[in-house]
């Protein structure tokens, strides 16, 4: 195995996102106001036929065979929030002095592996902001993790496993030994049907973690992802919702009962939540999220379909999740690392999948995250790249993403070994209308063609770290014993 070295060059993601990402927001409202095309037809089957990628052309909306109906379009009724209620956030020190503006009686801490932070109290309308200022003053990133008082910002941090997670694997070693499983599944996957999903849950106005929005889209995930887990007995799902400051949105899980090490767990998650930076306050706003993180979800949602079609099961139980809340501070992957560590649940390794529908000129298929991750998983992310990727003519390279930049990092605190791999955005960095109004499919060329490469990653990952159980689904009461295992 080849080892990963992040290379002396690595950049940092959102250099240039946000001065690109504001002046195209403001170019937009003096244009022309957004139009969106939202009905869905009632009853048809999802775009059976698919539709060619012509750029610029929309492709019809989807319905679903599971029966759900079309997102709402316009009413709403909200939940309560109270945008004068503090908000204790975590920190880098970097990301702080660029908010210091907003924030109040600082602290400084540091986490297991010596990086120096900052709690801090905000007011919840100004949360906002702080990608915003960080963006546009420090020209990057600026995560942070948020909690509703304080005790629990400076509980999050005494327990911190940031350091143990980062150096070593719960798991001996990850073996490359079921490409039976991962060469059947790779040529399945089907760009129509993310296409499909990403256009489905952008079409809702919006999917921020307060409004009614933020909730029912979460349903509408859990029923899709049940729906493709229909007849299996040993797949189920659940909401979660012990999550204290996600508001009225739940997480999604759904589970797959492994069959012969079910005390190991493989993890698969994207958030399912979006924001407008813009325009953060506002229950109301217009937030599609298309990339940001629709095309996580459509991705993990067509690995889901492939390994559930023909009756796989895995050697280990599998979960994938949905995250509540991670654009106000990785709240819902926070709650369910923490449970998870509260009660000794054995995570053997998570991918986390935000952001993987946008490429723009020469730069490479995708980029491993170089930080806050586990080093023997990265190295095995190159692995895999290198065994089922690259011979496919697909190109890797890798990028810091700064602290707490999105839900893996949640599971690196808890001492679990997580990693992520990343669209490559553009040669002047990352997706340029992240946060905005146009994270749509139209600003990606009306197409889902770069997440097919993440869905192939997802799957390759999903059959090398759960591995398949000597057993096929049969529809049968019992399972059938395949020869030679
Ligand atoms: N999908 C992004 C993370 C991201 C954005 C990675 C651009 C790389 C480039 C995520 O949803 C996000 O917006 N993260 C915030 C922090 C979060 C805690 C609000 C960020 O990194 O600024
Ligand atoms: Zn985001």
């Amino acid at each position: 195995m080849k080892p990963f070295l992040p290379s002396p060059t690595t950049l940092l993601l959102c250099g240039l996102i946000s001065i690109v990402t504001l002046r195209s927001d403001n170019m937009r409202a003096a244009q022309a106001p957004v139009v969106r095309t939202l009905a869905a037809p009632p009853v048809a089957r999802p775009n059976a036929q698919g539709v060619a990628n012509a750029a610029g052309t929309p492709r019809p909306r989807p319905a679903w065979t599971d029966g759900t109906a079309a997102p709402p379009t316009a009413t709403t009724s909200w939940s309560q929030t109270d945008p004068f209620a503090p908000v204790y956030i975590v920190t880098s020190r970097d990301t702080y002095q660029g908010i210091r503006g907003l924030a109040r009686d600082a602290v400084g801490r540091r986490d297991s592996t010596g990086m120096p932070l900052v709690i801090s109290e905000i007011r919840a309308d100004s949360l906002g902001e702080i990608g915003r200022h960080v963006h546009v003053n420090e020209r990057r990133c600026g995560g942070f993790f948020a909690f509703p008082n304080r005790a629990q910002a400076e509980a999050f941090l005494h327990a911190d496993r940031s350091r143990q997670a980062m150096t070593k694997s719960l798991l001996a070693s990850y073996t490359l030994d079921n490409q039976a499983t991962v060469d059947r599944w790779l040529p399945q996957v089907e760009e129509r049907r993310i296409y499909d999903t990403i256009n489905y849950l952008s079409s809702y106005r919006n999917r921020y973690y307060a409004s009614s929005f933020g909730k029912t889209s979460a349903e509408w995930i859990r029923t899709h992802w049940q729906s493709l887990a229909a007849g299996r007995s040993y797949v189920t799902t659940e909401l979660f919702t012990a999550c204290t400051n996600c508001s009225t949105q739940p997480s999604v899980i759904l589970t797959i009962q492994g069959w012969d090490l079910p005390n190991e767990v493989v993890v698969l998650g994207a958030h399912l939540d979006s924001i407008n930076a813009n325009n953060r306050n506002d229950l109301n706003q217009l937030a599609p999220g298309a990339d940001d993180d629709a095309s996580g979800i459509a991705t993990l949602t067509e690995t889901l379909r492939i390994a559930l079609s023909e009756g796989w099961r895995p050697r280990r139980t599998v979960k994938f999740m949905g995250y509540a809340a991670e654009e106000v501070g990785l709240r819902g992957s926070n709650a369910i690392a923490q449970s998870f560590r509260s009660s000794g649940v054995n995570v053997v390794a998570v991918l986390q999948v935000d952001m993987t529908n946008y490429k723009s000129g020469a730069v490479p298929d995708m980029k491993l995250i170089a930080d806050y991750s586990n080093a023997d998983l990265k190295n095995f992310f190159v692995t895999l790249f290198d065994t089922y990727l690259a011979p496919r003519g697909l190109t890797r390279g890798s990028v810091a993403c700064g602290y707490a930049c999105s839900d893996h990092a949640s599971w690196t605190n808890a001492g679990y070994p997580a990693a992520m791999m990343f669209e490559a955005g553009g040669p002047n960095g990352s997706f340029p209308y992240i946060h905005t109004t146009s994270d749509t499919l139209a600003t990606m060329g009306e197409s889902a063609q770069n997440s097919v490469k993440f869905a192939q990653f997802a799957l390759a990952y999903l059959g090398e770290t759960a591995k398949t159980a000597p057993v096929r689904f049969t529809g049968g009461p019992a399972p059938v014993f395949r020869e030679g295992g």
